[in-house]
């Protein structure tokens, strides 16, 4: 592919502006600097550097982000930050969406891609991507509202969901899993079953599980992680 569409395609900016990019000496590809726009290179495994800094070319990309809380899944963001805020311009320029949504103040695993199927993929409410929240509840848990959530409760205007998979922990904490996405749906569990969220964390997609990242960073996911969130849980 030639150099100037690599960097586009990357995310440096429109065609014009990586050609710049490139007659500047900006960039260096295997400790040379490359100024030819029209160089051609092969994509695999191909790295590059921008200014002293080192990127690896990647097709499409997937991000797990450990989502704090008060960042909103939007791009314009009303009464918090936006979860976009945390990365560079680089992937904004790629396009990168959040695969679901979580509330501004859940906070754990969100994962974030410019891949259309991808995203597709894991929010398609048929194809039942298993989540796993972690939860602390204003109220003890019963055995009752266990037994009503395994059973299903009706969320208004949406239908009726079941949780799976539950874990009570302590008398106020509980794991759990859900199959759809609807807003709110574990809050309006725990709510229908008469208890409350205090503080909601999402440990898991599918088989994927939340990697050792503080609260605000990110990684890039490889393919193995990339089938793991794509993999369906055995209820
Ligand atoms: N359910 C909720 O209530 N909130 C979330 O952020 C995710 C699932």
């Amino acid at each position: 592919m030639l150099l100037e569409k690599i960097l586009q395609s990357q995310g440096f900016g429109s065609r014009k502006y990586c050609q710049q990019l490139i007659k500047s000496g900006a960039i260096s590809i295997n400790h040379e600097i490359c100024v030819d726009t029209k160089a051609k290179f092969d994509l695999k495994n191909f790295t590059f550097k921008v200014h002293g800094e080192e990127f690896e070319y990647r097709e499409k990309v997937y991000i797990a982000l450990n989502k704090p809380q008060g960042y909103e899944c939007s791009h314009q963001a009303q009464y918090h930050f936006s979860v976009f805020d945390l990365f560079d311009p680089t992937l904004l320029n790629r396009g990168i969406q959040c695969v679901g949504r979580l509330d501004q103040d859940t906070t754990g695993l969100l994962l974030l891609t410019d891949d259309g199927q991808f995203l597709q993929a894991l929010t398609h409410p048929r194809k039942h991507v298993a989540k796993v929240y972690e939860l602390i509840t204003a109220n003890p848990i019963t055995p009752e509202q266990i037994r009503l959530l395994e059973q299903g409760v009706e969320l208004r205007n949406d239908g009726i969901f079941k949780a799976s998979n539950i874990k009570q922990t302590s008398s106020n904490q509980l794991s759990l899993a859900i199959h759809q996405g609807v807003y709110h749906q574990v809050k309006r569990m725990l709510a229908a079953v008469g208890n409350k969220v205090e503080k909601l964390h999402r440990s898991k997609i599918g088989e994927l599980e939340l990697p050792m990242l503080a609260e605000g960073e990110w990684t890039y996911l490889d393919q193995t992680q990339i089938e793991l969130a794509k993999s369906r849980m055995v209820p």
